[in-house]
């Protein structure tokens, strides 16, 4: 961050959304690729998880590349430029590295040349604990513009023969800017928590200090996500609602003065189960979960966006992003919108993937993007459905024979394997 923008404010100030702004990529995963896979049915994922298809991100596609794509949006709807940005912060737990953070290589993709820039790890919950750290920054007058990004490439860190988490997830990313102003509205109330006894419900166990990658985290299949779902559902319904709430509360509000609520996409009974904790019809909760299933840190910047860009949010209205995730985390901040919806327009056709660089390391290219797995599924046309798969960048030889622990059920498709094999390596 410059000095000049460093500057102490003698009054608080205020946090208001300026800019919005979102990038899904093309390729879409359907249950019924999934069906091909694991011992599942497009009848169970819908009924049980409300999701109908996820998108996964193409083989030259990263958490970084997304995310600069969503937060150029968020900056043009502003009416800002990059180096306007004096803080970028970034929630992820898929970062493109461990380090550098992929704030700083957002940056530089998106051509700042002064903000501050780091990553956000609270894992669902990493968007909505970004936006209130933002909201502290501009409150203290460290930062006038904060550009605040959730960005995932979960479909990068799954075992495709495990049914109880390979349905869920998929990749995008969302940003909102937002900027300081003397105005009433923009963000109001904060409630952030963290509950470690869930630390083990949620987790990636290997490639961290504990346990480092080696052939055996491989081989044992402990660089995927793991999940005790029943607890994980457990905790998002007994948390969600008391946390939005909080946050409402610390607002001057009831929760029948919001207009709408943007909760973490993960499942869809679980935002039922939000709505009737709170007592309010489902009409408040803005729903996307069928089309993206949970893209966790970006899911609700991108049903924010979508929101505003679908009418369903107007000046004047009162909103609640709230969220939970791995940690266990959970946070929600109440939001009085500002922002004219119509600035939006035209924005995502005039910047798109094309418009962003990542700069690729020196002397060092990583090949075999997507997972064997998936590569496998996405080649093989479903109902007719042709997918292209041109952008796969070709590599070594799938790894050979390595044996994943298949949770019960699962039913891995050597058939499948085999077919992708050739059809990459062709
Ligand atoms: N297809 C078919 N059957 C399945 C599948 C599947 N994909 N997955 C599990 N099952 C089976 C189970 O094996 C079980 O069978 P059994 O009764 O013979 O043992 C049965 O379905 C019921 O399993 P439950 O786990 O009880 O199913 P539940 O109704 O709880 O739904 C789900 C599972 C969808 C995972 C749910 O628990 C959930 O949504 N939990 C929260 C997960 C979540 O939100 N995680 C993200 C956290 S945020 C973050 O930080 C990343």
């Amino acid at each position: 961050m410059t000095e000049s923008s460093a500057r102490p404010s003698a009054a608080i100030r205020r946090a208001h959304v300026t800019g919005w702004g979102r990038y899904a990529p093309t390729q879409v995963l359907t249950n019924a690729d999934l069906e091909r896979m694991v011992d599942t049915s497009d009848e169970w994922i819908r009924t049980r998880t409300g999701i109908r298809e996820r998108r996964v991100a193409a083989a030259d596609e990263t958490t970084a590349s997304m995310a600069a794509v969503a937060g150029l949006r968020a900056i043009a709807v502003a009416g800002l430029q990059p180096d306007d940005i004096d803080l970028i912060l970034l929630g992820t737990l898929t970062p493109d590295y461990w380090m550098p953070s992929t704030a700083a290589l957002v940056k530089e993709a998106i051509g700042n040349t002064r903000a501050a820039a780091m990553d956000v790890m609270a894992a669902c919950s990493g968007f909505v604990y970004a936006f209130a750290s933002a909201q502290a920054h501009i409150a203290s007058g460290m930062a006038r513009h904060v550009l605040v990004i959730g960005a995932e490439t979960l479909t990068r860190f799954l075992d495709y023969t495990d049914r109880n988490t390979c349905i869920l997830f998929g990749d995008g990313a969302g940003a909102v800017v937002l900027s300081a102003s003397d105005e009433p509205g923009g963000g109001l109330g904060i409630e952030l928590t963290t509950e470690p006894a869930g630390a083990y419900m949620i987790w990636l166990p290997a490639g961290g200090a504990k346990a480092p990658p080696s052939a055996g985290t491989i081989a044992r299949g402990e660089h995927y996500v793991r999940m005790e779902g029943r607890e994980t559902y457990r905790f998002a319904t007994r948390t969600l609602a008391s946390t939005a709430l909080t946050a409402i509360e610390r607002s001057g509000l009831q929760p029948g003065d919001i207009d709408l609520f943007i909760p973490h996409q993960a499942n869809i009974r679980i935002i039922e189960a939000v709505a009737k904790g709170l007592d309010l019809p489902m009409e408040r909760m803005f729903v996307n979960v069928d089309r993206y299933g949970n893209t966790s840190a970006a899911s609700i910047p991108i049903a924010l966006a979508e929101a505003v860009d679908s009418g369903r949010v107007k000046v004047g209205d009162r909103i609640v992003i709230v969220a939970f995730g791995a940690g266990f985390t959970s946070g929600a901040v109440a939001i009085e919108w500002t922002a004219d919806p119509a600035r939006a327009h035209g924005v995502d056709e005039r910047i798109g993937a094309a418009d962003v660089t990542v700069r690729p390391p020196v002397d060092w290219d990583s090949v075999d993007t997507i997972p064997p797995a998936l590569a496998a599924l996405l080649s093989t046309p479903v109902d007719g459905r042709e997918i292209d798969l041109t952008d796969v960048a070709p590599g070594d030889p799938a790894p050979a024979a390595v044996s994943t622990p298949s949770p019960a059920g699962a039913t891995p498709s050597p058939e499948v394997h085999e077919e992708v094999h050739e059809e990459v390596h062709a």
